[in-house]
Protein backbone atom coordinates (compact mmCIF):
# COMPACT_ATOMS: atom_id res chain seq x y z
CA UNK A 1 0.00 0.00 0.00
CA UNK A 2 1.56 3.50 -0.97
CA UNK A 3 1.56 6.57 1.65
CA UNK A 4 1.75 9.49 0.63
CA UNK A 5 4.44 11.92 2.03
CA UNK A 6 2.70 14.88 2.03
CA UNK A 7 5.38 17.15 2.80
CA UNK A 8 7.19 17.13 -0.64
CA UNK A 9 3.91 17.54 -2.36
CA UNK A 10 2.87 20.56 0.16
CA UNK A 11 6.00 22.22 -0.25
CA UNK A 12 6.06 22.24 -4.21
CA UNK A 13 2.45 23.26 -3.77
CA UNK A 14 3.58 26.40 -1.54
CA UNK A 15 5.97 27.42 -3.99
CA UNK A 16 3.35 26.90 -6.67
CA UNK A 17 0.62 28.80 -5.35
CA UNK A 18 3.32 31.86 -5.61
CA UNK A 19 3.58 31.29 -9.51
CA UNK A 20 0.29 30.70 -10.55
CA UNK A 21 -3.09 31.07 -9.66
CA UNK A 22 -4.22 28.60 -6.74
CA UNK A 23 -0.90 27.12 -7.80
CA UNK A 24 -2.40 24.94 -11.32
CA UNK A 25 -3.05 25.85 -14.60
CA UNK A 26 -5.94 24.14 -14.59
CA UNK A 27 -8.03 24.48 -11.89
CA UNK A 28 -9.37 20.86 -11.79
CA UNK A 29 -5.44 19.98 -10.78
CA UNK A 30 -6.16 21.88 -7.60
CA UNK A 31 -7.77 19.21 -5.41
CA UNK A 32 -10.58 21.70 -4.52
CA UNK A 33 -13.31 18.85 -5.31
CA UNK A 34 -11.91 16.43 -2.86
CA UNK A 35 -9.85 18.55 -0.51
CA UNK A 36 -5.73 17.85 -0.06
CA UNK A 37 -2.96 19.05 -1.62
CA UNK A 38 -2.91 17.57 -5.18
CA UNK A 39 0.26 14.96 -5.73
CA UNK A 40 3.14 16.10 -8.11
CA UNK A 41 4.14 13.74 -10.75
CA UNK A 42 7.21 13.27 -12.66
CA UNK A 43 6.95 10.51 -14.50
CA UNK A 44 4.38 8.58 -16.63
CA UNK A 45 4.70 5.03 -17.81
CA UNK A 46 2.00 2.68 -19.18
CA UNK A 47 -1.12 2.68 -16.78
CA UNK A 48 0.98 4.34 -14.13
CA UNK A 49 2.03 7.95 -12.98
CA UNK A 50 4.99 8.07 -10.58
CA UNK A 51 4.96 10.95 -7.98
CA UNK A 52 7.73 12.74 -6.58
CA UNK A 53 8.23 10.99 -4.01
CA UNK A 54 8.49 7.91 -5.92
CA UNK A 55 5.24 6.51 -5.45
CA UNK A 56 3.81 4.50 -7.78
CA UNK A 57 -0.07 5.10 -8.82
CA UNK A 58 -2.39 2.95 -11.16
CA UNK A 59 -4.06 6.38 -13.51
CA UNK A 60 -7.66 6.22 -13.97
CA UNK A 61 -7.43 9.85 -15.21
CA UNK A 62 -4.94 9.77 -17.97
CA UNK A 63 -4.52 13.04 -18.46
CA UNK A 64 -8.35 13.69 -19.03
CA UNK A 65 -8.90 11.26 -21.53
CA UNK A 66 -5.89 11.98 -24.34
CA UNK A 67 -3.52 9.04 -23.11
CA UNK A 68 -5.96 6.34 -24.56
CA UNK A 69 -2.27 4.25 -25.41
CA UNK A 70 -1.44 4.45 -21.60
CA UNK A 71 1.65 7.10 -21.51
CA UNK A 72 4.22 6.91 -23.14
CA UNK A 73 3.29 4.45 -25.91
CA UNK A 74 6.35 3.02 -28.00
CA UNK A 75 4.55 3.66 -31.52
CA UNK A 76 3.63 7.56 -30.64
CA UNK A 77 7.10 8.01 -28.62
CA UNK A 78 9.12 7.24 -31.95
CA UNK A 79 7.20 9.06 -34.33
CA UNK A 80 7.44 11.97 -32.21
CA UNK A 81 11.29 11.60 -31.34
CA UNK A 82 11.99 11.11 -35.18
CA UNK A 83 10.19 14.33 -35.83
CA UNK A 84 11.71 16.18 -33.14
CA UNK A 85 14.61 15.48 -35.07
CA UNK A 86 13.21 16.96 -38.26
CA UNK A 87 11.22 20.01 -36.58
CA UNK A 88 9.28 20.68 -34.31
CA UNK A 89 7.47 23.76 -36.04
CA UNK A 90 7.53 25.77 -39.21
CA UNK A 91 5.02 27.93 -39.05
CA UNK A 92 4.27 27.40 -42.97
CA UNK A 93 2.70 24.22 -45.62
CA UNK A 94 4.24 20.92 -44.51
CA UNK A 95 3.19 17.52 -45.08
CA UNK A 96 2.36 16.41 -41.23
CA UNK A 97 -0.95 17.84 -41.13
CA UNK A 98 -1.95 16.78 -44.13
CA UNK A 99 -1.03 12.92 -43.92
CA UNK A 100 -3.41 13.74 -40.87
CA UNK A 101 -5.88 15.44 -42.11
CA UNK A 102 -6.35 13.10 -45.10
CA UNK A 103 -6.69 9.89 -43.03
CA UNK A 104 -8.97 11.80 -41.05
CA UNK A 105 -11.23 12.59 -44.02
CA UNK A 106 -11.07 9.04 -44.83
CA UNK A 107 -12.25 7.79 -41.57
CA UNK A 108 -14.70 9.92 -40.89
CA UNK A 109 -17.10 11.02 -43.38
CA UNK A 110 -18.74 13.56 -41.79
CA UNK A 111 -15.37 15.37 -41.46
CA UNK A 112 -15.45 16.98 -45.23
CA UNK A 113 -12.95 19.80 -44.50
CA UNK A 114 -11.42 20.46 -41.53
CA UNK A 115 -8.62 22.71 -39.67
CA UNK A 116 -6.32 21.81 -36.98
CA UNK A 117 -6.24 24.28 -34.12
CA UNK A 118 -4.20 23.83 -29.99
CA UNK A 119 -7.27 22.54 -28.00
CA UNK A 120 -10.78 21.82 -27.49
CA UNK A 121 -11.70 25.24 -26.23
CA UNK A 122 -10.53 26.49 -29.59
CA UNK A 123 -11.88 24.16 -31.66
CA UNK A 124 -15.63 24.69 -30.17
CA UNK A 125 -14.93 28.48 -30.30
CA UNK A 126 -14.20 28.23 -33.85
CA UNK A 127 -16.85 26.25 -34.98
CA UNK A 128 -19.28 28.71 -33.21
CA UNK A 129 -18.01 31.88 -34.87
CA UNK A 130 -18.55 29.32 -38.28
CA UNK A 131 -22.47 29.10 -37.14
CA UNK A 132 -22.78 32.32 -36.75
CA UNK A 133 -20.86 33.30 -39.63
CA UNK A 134 -23.11 30.90 -42.23
CA UNK A 135 -26.67 31.60 -40.57
CA UNK A 136 -26.10 35.72 -39.71
CA UNK A 137 -27.74 34.46 -36.19
CA UNK A 138 -26.17 34.82 -33.04
CA UNK A 139 -27.22 32.33 -30.14
CA UNK A 140 -25.99 29.04 -29.29
CA UNK A 141 -28.14 26.32 -27.45
CA UNK A 142 -26.50 24.73 -25.18
CA UNK A 143 -26.97 21.64 -22.24
CA UNK A 144 -26.97 21.92 -18.70
CA UNK A 145 -24.23 20.09 -17.57
CA UNK A 146 -22.49 19.89 -21.22
CA UNK A 147 -18.76 21.34 -20.71
CA UNK A 148 -16.98 22.96 -24.18
CA UNK A 149 -14.10 24.71 -23.22
CA UNK A 150 -13.55 27.94 -21.10
CA UNK A 151 -15.22 29.86 -24.38
CA UNK A 152 -17.19 32.65 -23.01
CA UNK A 153 -20.50 31.81 -24.26
CA UNK A 154 -20.41 28.30 -23.03
CA UNK A 155 -19.49 28.82 -19.19
CA UNK A 156 -22.69 29.47 -19.07
CA UNK A 157 -25.31 27.05 -16.88
CA UNK A 158 -29.25 26.77 -16.77
CA UNK A 159 -30.94 30.40 -15.34
CA UNK A 160 -34.16 29.88 -16.84
CA UNK A 161 -32.78 28.95 -19.68
CA UNK A 162 -36.38 29.37 -21.85
CA UNK A 163 -36.39 32.67 -21.43
CA UNK A 164 -33.14 33.23 -22.12
CA UNK A 165 -32.38 34.73 -18.65
CA UNK A 166 -28.72 32.31 -18.36
CA UNK A 167 -26.32 33.59 -15.76
CA UNK A 168 -22.61 33.24 -16.36
CA UNK A 169 -20.47 30.43 -14.20
CA UNK A 170 -17.40 32.83 -14.46
CA UNK A 171 -17.02 36.41 -14.09
CA UNK A 172 -15.58 38.28 -16.31
CA UNK A 173 -17.78 37.02 -18.76
CA UNK A 174 -20.92 40.11 -19.78
CA UNK A 175 -24.41 39.49 -19.71
CA UNK A 176 -24.36 40.45 -22.99
CA UNK A 177 -22.94 37.15 -24.15
CA UNK A 178 -24.12 34.83 -21.27
CA UNK A 179 -27.67 36.16 -22.29
CA UNK A 180 -26.94 34.80 -26.11
CA UNK A 181 -26.66 31.52 -24.57
CA UNK A 182 -29.83 29.45 -24.53
CA UNK A 183 -29.32 26.21 -21.59
CA UNK A 184 -31.77 23.17 -21.60
CA UNK A 185 -31.85 20.17 -19.18
CA UNK A 186 -30.34 17.16 -20.56
CA UNK A 187 -32.73 14.43 -21.77
CA UNK A 188 -36.04 16.54 -21.73
CA UNK A 189 -37.47 17.07 -24.95
CA UNK A 190 -40.30 19.16 -24.27
CA UNK A 191 -38.21 21.81 -22.60
CA UNK A 192 -35.77 21.22 -26.32
CA UNK A 193 -38.89 21.78 -28.35
CA UNK A 194 -39.64 24.66 -26.40
CA UNK A 195 -36.37 26.41 -26.60
CA UNK A 196 -36.58 25.99 -30.17
CA UNK A 197 -39.74 27.49 -30.31
CA UNK A 198 -39.17 30.01 -28.93
CA UNK A 199 -35.50 31.09 -29.86
CA UNK A 200 -35.11 29.76 -33.47
CA UNK A 201 -35.14 33.15 -35.35
CA UNK A 202 -31.81 33.92 -33.24
CA UNK A 203 -30.47 30.30 -32.96
CA UNK A 204 -27.56 30.22 -35.14
CA UNK A 205 -26.52 26.83 -34.29
CA UNK A 206 -26.93 23.93 -31.01
CA UNK A 207 -23.92 22.50 -29.67
CA UNK A 208 -24.17 19.07 -27.74
CA UNK A 209 -21.43 16.57 -25.94
CA UNK A 210 -23.10 13.47 -27.75
CA UNK A 211 -22.03 11.65 -24.99
CA UNK A 212 -22.11 14.03 -21.85
CA UNK A 213 -18.76 13.11 -19.86
CA UNK A 214 -17.69 16.55 -17.92
CA UNK A 215 -21.14 16.64 -15.10
CA UNK A 216 -20.62 12.75 -14.24
CA UNK A 217 -21.40 10.12 -17.54
CA UNK A 218 -24.48 10.86 -18.67
CA UNK A 219 -25.43 8.91 -21.42
CA UNK A 220 -28.62 10.30 -23.38
CA UNK A 221 -31.10 8.38 -24.88
CA UNK A 222 -31.25 7.78 -28.92
CA UNK A 223 -34.53 9.35 -28.86
CA UNK A 224 -33.56 12.74 -27.37
CA UNK A 225 -30.63 12.96 -29.52
CA UNK A 226 -32.49 12.40 -32.56
CA UNK A 227 -35.29 15.03 -31.18
CA UNK A 228 -32.15 17.30 -31.54
CA UNK A 229 -31.60 17.21 -34.86
CA UNK A 230 -34.90 17.02 -35.85
CA UNK A 231 -35.44 20.13 -34.29
CA UNK A 232 -32.24 21.61 -36.14
CA UNK A 233 -33.53 20.83 -39.26
CA UNK A 234 -36.88 22.26 -38.74
CA UNK A 235 -35.81 25.14 -37.51
CA UNK A 236 -32.92 25.61 -39.96
CA UNK A 237 -30.52 25.34 -36.58
CA UNK A 238 -26.90 24.00 -37.17
CA UNK A 239 -25.56 21.11 -35.13
CA UNK A 240 -22.26 20.69 -33.62
CA UNK A 241 -21.24 17.78 -32.00
CA UNK A 242 -18.78 17.98 -29.04
CA UNK A 243 -16.46 15.23 -29.72
CA UNK A 244 -13.65 15.99 -27.76
CA UNK A 245 -14.09 13.33 -25.39
CA UNK A 246 -16.10 10.82 -27.36
CA UNK A 247 -14.36 11.13 -30.65
CA UNK A 248 -11.69 7.94 -31.60
CA UNK A 249 -12.71 6.66 -28.16
CA UNK A 250 -16.33 5.28 -28.65
CA UNK A 251 -15.30 4.88 -31.87
CA UNK A 252 -13.49 6.53 -34.98
CA UNK A 253 -16.25 7.92 -35.91
CA UNK A 254 -17.39 8.79 -32.40
CA UNK A 255 -20.82 9.05 -31.04
CA UNK A 256 -21.84 10.15 -34.93
CA UNK A 257 -21.33 6.98 -36.05
CA UNK A 258 -22.70 5.27 -33.14
CA UNK A 259 -25.72 7.17 -33.30
CA UNK A 260 -25.53 7.40 -37.07
CA UNK A 261 -26.90 11.42 -36.64
CA UNK A 262 -24.36 13.61 -38.93
CA UNK A 263 -23.79 16.75 -37.20
CA UNK A 264 -23.07 20.04 -39.33
CA UNK A 265 -20.02 20.92 -37.51
CA UNK A 266 -18.47 18.88 -35.44
CA UNK A 267 -15.06 19.13 -32.25
CA UNK A 268 -12.07 17.05 -31.23
CA UNK A 269 -9.15 17.48 -28.82
CA UNK A 270 -7.45 14.76 -26.76
CA UNK A 271 -6.87 11.72 -28.11
CA UNK A 272 -7.01 13.62 -31.45
CA UNK A 273 -3.22 14.78 -30.36
CA UNK A 274 -1.97 11.58 -28.87
CA UNK A 275 -1.40 14.04 -25.34
CA UNK A 276 -0.02 17.21 -27.53
CA UNK A 277 -1.91 20.06 -27.71
CA UNK A 278 -4.60 19.14 -30.74
CA UNK A 279 -7.93 20.24 -31.56
CA UNK A 280 -9.52 20.65 -34.62
CA UNK A 281 -13.07 21.45 -36.14
CA UNK A 282 -14.68 20.52 -39.17
CA UNK A 283 -17.75 19.17 -40.94
CA UNK A 284 -19.64 20.29 -43.60
CA UNK A 285 -17.34 21.45 -46.87
CA UNK A 286 -19.72 24.54 -47.44
CA UNK A 287 -19.45 25.38 -43.82
CA UNK A 288 -15.67 24.90 -43.47
CA UNK A 289 -15.01 27.27 -47.07
CA UNK A 290 -16.49 30.15 -44.94
CA UNK A 291 -13.53 30.10 -42.79
CA UNK A 292 -10.46 32.66 -44.16
CA UNK A 293 -8.70 32.51 -45.92
CA UNK A 294 -11.37 30.97 -48.37
CA UNK A 295 -14.14 32.72 -46.24
CA UNK A 296 -14.57 35.59 -43.75
CA UNK A 297 -14.82 34.06 -41.17
CA UNK A 298 -11.36 34.52 -39.47
CA UNK A 299 -9.35 31.76 -37.52
CA UNK A 300 -5.74 31.67 -37.09
CA UNK A 301 -3.05 30.05 -35.27
CA UNK A 302 0.68 30.49 -34.59
CA UNK A 303 1.34 26.54 -33.25
CA UNK A 304 -1.75 25.14 -35.10
CA UNK A 305 -1.17 22.13 -37.23
CA UNK A 306 2.16 21.53 -34.93
CA UNK A 307 4.06 18.72 -36.55
CA UNK A 308 5.12 16.79 -33.39
CA UNK A 309 1.48 16.62 -32.48
CA UNK A 310 0.04 15.62 -35.64
CA UNK A 311 2.59 12.84 -35.81
CA UNK A 312 1.67 11.81 -32.29
CA UNK A 313 -2.27 12.33 -33.43
CA UNK A 314 -1.97 9.94 -36.67
CA UNK A 315 0.48 7.45 -34.78
CA UNK A 316 -2.13 7.28 -31.81
CA UNK A 317 -5.33 7.11 -34.35
CA UNK A 318 -3.27 4.35 -36.81
CA UNK A 319 -2.85 2.22 -33.68
CA UNK A 320 -6.20 2.61 -32.50
CA UNK A 321 -8.02 1.08 -35.78
CA UNK A 322 -5.05 -1.84 -36.30
CA UNK A 323 -4.60 -2.80 -32.72
CA UNK A 324 -9.30 -2.84 -32.53
CA UNK A 325 -7.90 -0.90 -29.63
CA UNK A 326 -11.69 0.97 -29.15
CA UNK A 327 -13.56 -2.92 -29.01
CA UNK A 328 -10.11 -4.47 -26.79
CA UNK A 329 -11.04 -1.42 -24.16
CA UNK A 330 -14.66 -1.35 -24.20
CA UNK A 331 -15.34 -4.83 -23.40
CA UNK A 332 -11.89 -5.02 -20.33
CA UNK A 333 -14.04 -1.74 -18.64
CA UNK A 334 -17.74 -3.63 -19.21
CA UNK A 335 -16.22 -6.71 -17.34
CA UNK A 336 -14.28 -5.03 -14.39
CA UNK A 337 -16.89 -2.63 -14.13
CA UNK A 338 -19.49 -5.32 -13.77
CA UNK A 339 -17.23 -7.03 -11.53
CA UNK A 340 -16.61 -4.22 -9.16
CA UNK A 341 -20.44 -3.30 -8.95
CA UNK A 342 -20.95 -7.04 -8.22
CA UNK A 343 -18.03 -6.53 -5.42
CA UNK A 344 -19.77 -4.00 -4.19
CA UNK A 345 -23.61 -5.63 -4.30
CA UNK A 346 -21.94 -8.67 -2.36
CA UNK A 347 -20.68 -6.17 0.34
CA UNK A 348 -23.44 -4.04 0.75
CA UNK A 349 -21.19 -1.25 -0.75
CA UNK A 350 -24.34 1.88 -1.93
CA UNK A 351 -22.26 3.00 -4.86
CA UNK A 352 -23.26 2.53 -8.53
CA UNK A 353 -21.48 2.37 -11.98
CA UNK A 354 -22.09 4.34 -15.31
CA UNK A 355 -20.16 2.79 -17.82
CA UNK A 356 -19.96 3.64 -21.78
CA UNK A 357 -17.22 2.38 -23.52
CA UNK A 358 -13.99 2.64 -21.58
CA UNK A 359 -15.52 5.77 -19.57
CA UNK A 360 -16.84 5.20 -16.30
CA UNK A 361 -18.16 7.03 -13.54
CA UNK A 362 -18.79 6.45 -9.70
CA UNK A 363 -21.87 8.05 -7.75
CA UNK A 364 -23.50 6.90 -4.46
CA UNK A 365 -26.60 5.15 -4.90
CA UNK A 366 -28.68 7.89 -2.09
CA UNK A 367 -31.55 5.97 -1.78
CA UNK A 368 -29.29 3.16 -0.42
CA UNK A 369 -27.31 4.90 1.80
CA UNK A 370 -30.81 6.07 3.54
CA UNK A 371 -32.74 2.72 3.64
CA UNK A 372 -30.11 0.07 3.73
CA UNK A 373 -32.38 -2.79 3.86
CA UNK A 374 -33.66 -2.11 0.47
CA UNK A 375 -29.72 -3.11 -1.16
CA UNK A 376 -30.44 -3.62 -4.75
CA UNK A 377 -27.18 -1.94 -6.56
CA UNK A 378 -28.18 -2.84 -10.26
CA UNK A 379 -25.07 -2.01 -12.19
CA UNK A 380 -25.41 -0.26 -15.59
CA UNK A 381 -22.99 -1.35 -17.08
CA UNK A 382 -24.26 -4.32 -18.63
CA UNK A 383 -27.28 -1.54 -19.68
CA UNK A 384 -25.07 0.57 -20.99
CA UNK A 385 -22.53 -1.46 -23.08
CA UNK A 386 -25.95 -2.81 -25.09
CA UNK A 387 -25.75 -3.09 -28.87
CA UNK A 388 -25.58 0.16 -30.97
CA UNK A 389 -29.40 -0.68 -32.07
CA UNK A 390 -30.69 -0.50 -28.16
CA UNK A 391 -29.55 2.76 -27.49
CA UNK A 392 -33.12 3.43 -26.68
CA UNK A 393 -32.95 0.54 -23.96
CA UNK A 394 -30.35 2.74 -21.48
CA UNK A 395 -33.38 4.41 -20.73
CA UNK A 396 -33.08 2.55 -16.94
CA UNK A 397 -31.92 3.56 -13.87
CA UNK A 398 -29.30 5.91 -13.82
CA UNK A 399 -28.97 9.32 -14.09
CA UNK A 400 -28.94 11.18 -17.11
CA UNK A 401 -29.54 14.47 -16.11
CA UNK A 402 -28.04 16.46 -13.55
CA UNK A 403 -31.26 17.02 -12.01
CA UNK A 404 -31.01 13.23 -10.95
CA UNK A 405 -27.83 13.29 -9.22
CA UNK A 406 -27.67 12.21 -5.39
CA UNK A 407 -26.81 15.17 -2.83
CA UNK A 408 -24.11 13.28 -1.24
CA UNK A 409 -22.64 12.62 -4.53
CA UNK A 410 -19.68 15.17 -4.08
CA UNK A 411 -18.80 13.87 -0.43
CA UNK A 412 -18.74 10.37 -0.57
CA UNK A 413 -16.80 10.48 -3.58
CA UNK A 414 -13.75 12.50 -1.52
CA UNK A 415 -13.21 9.76 0.85
CA UNK A 416 -13.12 7.09 -2.14
CA UNK A 417 -10.73 9.07 -4.17
CA UNK A 418 -8.17 10.12 -0.65
CA UNK A 419 -8.81 5.96 0.47
CA UNK A 420 -7.94 5.09 -3.48
CA UNK A 421 -4.94 7.43 -3.36
CA UNK A 422 -3.60 5.68 -0.29
CA UNK A 423 -3.83 2.27 -1.87
CA UNK A 424 -1.60 4.09 -5.01
CA UNK A 425 -5.10 4.48 -7.25
CA UNK A 426 -5.31 8.22 -9.18
CA UNK A 427 -9.15 8.45 -9.82
CA UNK A 428 -9.23 12.09 -11.41
CA UNK A 429 -9.50 14.43 -8.71
CA UNK A 430 -13.50 15.71 -8.83
CA UNK A 431 -16.56 13.72 -7.90
CA UNK A 432 -18.10 14.99 -11.11
CA UNK A 433 -15.13 14.06 -13.77
CA UNK A 434 -15.46 10.75 -15.60
CA UNK A 435 -12.55 7.21 -14.92
CA UNK A 436 -11.07 6.89 -18.33
CA UNK A 437 -9.11 3.59 -19.34
CA UNK A 438 -6.32 3.03 -21.13
CA UNK A 439 -4.77 0.18 -23.77
CA UNK A 440 -2.29 -0.16 -20.76
CA UNK A 441 -4.45 -1.19 -18.44
CA UNK A 442 -4.59 -5.04 -18.66
CA UNK A 443 -7.32 -7.16 -17.46
CA UNK A 444 -4.61 -8.55 -14.41
CA UNK A 445 -4.18 -5.30 -13.38
CA UNK A 446 -7.90 -3.83 -13.06
CA UNK A 447 -8.42 -7.87 -11.16
CA UNK A 448 -5.52 -7.23 -8.93
CA UNK A 449 -7.50 -3.48 -7.83
CA UNK A 450 -11.47 -4.60 -7.06
CA UNK A 451 -10.47 -5.56 -3.61
CA UNK A 452 -8.80 -1.93 -3.01
CA UNK A 453 -11.66 -0.75 -4.49
CA UNK A 454 -13.91 -2.34 -2.19
CA UNK A 455 -12.17 -1.30 0.94
CA UNK A 456 -12.52 2.39 -0.26
CA UNK A 457 -15.71 1.98 -0.90
CA UNK A 458 -16.38 0.26 2.18
CA UNK A 459 -14.67 3.32 4.02
CA UNK A 460 -16.81 6.28 2.13
CA UNK A 461 -19.93 4.70 2.31
CA UNK A 462 -18.93 4.22 6.32
CA UNK A 463 -20.06 0.45 6.75
C1 LIG B 1 -16.36 17.98 -24.40
C2 LIG B 1 -15.25 18.97 -24.24
N1 LIG B 1 -15.19 20.03 -25.04
C3 LIG B 1 -14.20 20.92 -24.96
C4 LIG B 1 -13.20 20.79 -24.03
C5 LIG B 1 -12.08 21.78 -23.96
O1 LIG B 1 -10.91 21.19 -24.40
P1 LIG B 1 -9.49 21.77 -23.94
O2 LIG B 1 -9.37 21.50 -22.48
O3 LIG B 1 -8.50 21.03 -24.78
O4 LIG B 1 -9.52 23.23 -24.24
C6 LIG B 1 -13.23 19.70 -23.16
C7 LIG B 1 -12.18 19.54 -22.13
O5 LIG B 1 -12.26 18.76 -21.22
C8 LIG B 1 -14.27 18.77 -23.26
O6 LIG B 1 -14.34 17.69 -22.47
Amino acid sequence: MSSVNSNINSELFNRSQKVAPGGVHSPVRAFKGVGGSPLFFKSAQGAYLTSVEDQKYVDFCMSFGPMILGHRDADVQNSVLEMINTAWSFGACEPYSLALGEWLQNEVPHLEKLRFVSSGTEAVMSALRVARGATKKNKILKFHGCYHGHVDNMLVKAGSGLAGEAVSDSAGVSAEVADSTIVVPLDNIQALEKAFAVHHVDLAAAIIEPLPANFGLLPQREVFLQALKDLCLKYNVLLIFDEVISGFRVSIGGMARILKIKPDLVTYGKILGGGFPVGCYGGRSDLMELVAPQGPVYQAGTLSANPVGMVAGLETLKKIKTNSVIQVINERTKNWTKKLSEAFQTEKIPISITQFGSLFWFYPNSILMNEPSKLSISSTSSLLSTPITKISNWNNGYPRSIEEFPKNTADVYKTFFHELLKRGIYLPPNAYEVGFMSYAHTDELLDSLIEKFVEAGRISAKI
